[in-house]
């Protein structure tokens, strides 16, 4: 489960990159892969059009994706709740019973290389921050599925 603020840019971003390096690279891997947001502002929003557009520029499709919010029955249906910040992570520990708050975790502590610990909100942001946003997850994507496939 990939975790942001309103589930329109980052998150569904992750979902998207993530999905497909796993069907390419590791398939059968993960069980689901879904993404939601802490907040409710968005609920049944696609994602954003400029998270959309950078996506398809690499081809990533995810225009399908609609937003919805976090709830804590996810503790139990998903195994690593991965946060694009560190505000969200602590949402997320707000939320989480306590014998599962060790499936929380931050989404870039599976990219090394990446120097930073949050994917930076892009909403305000223009097109190369939405740009980053891919990069971020592509690192962090393949990370995980380094690190699950040990
Ligand atoms: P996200 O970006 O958390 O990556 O989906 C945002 C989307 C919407 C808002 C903030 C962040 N907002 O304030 O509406």
């Amino acid at each position: 489960m990939l975790v942001c603020l309103g589930n329109i840019c980052r998150s569904p971003t992750a979902e998207g990159v993530l999905r497909a390096i796993a069907q390419r690279d590791a398939p059968g891997l993960f069980g689901s892969i879904d993404s939601a947001g802490t907040a409710n502002y968005h609920i049944g929003e696609p994602p954003d059009s400029r998270s959309i557009a950078a996506a398809a520029r690499r081809g990533y499709d995810i225009g399908g994706l609609r937003a919805r919010q976090i709830d804590v029955s996810d503790f139990r249906r998903f195994d690593l709740l991965l946060a694009m910040d560190r505000s969200n992570l602590a949402a997320l520990g707000h939320l989480a019973p306590r014998a599962k708050a060790d499936r929380a975790q931050l989404f870039l502590s599976y990219a090394s290389t990446a120097g930073q610990f949050d994917v930076p909100d892009p909403y305000y942001g223009g097109p190369e921050d939405f740009e980053r946003v891919i990069d971020l997850c592509e690192l962090a994507a393949r990370g995980l599925i380094s690190a699950l496939s040990r």
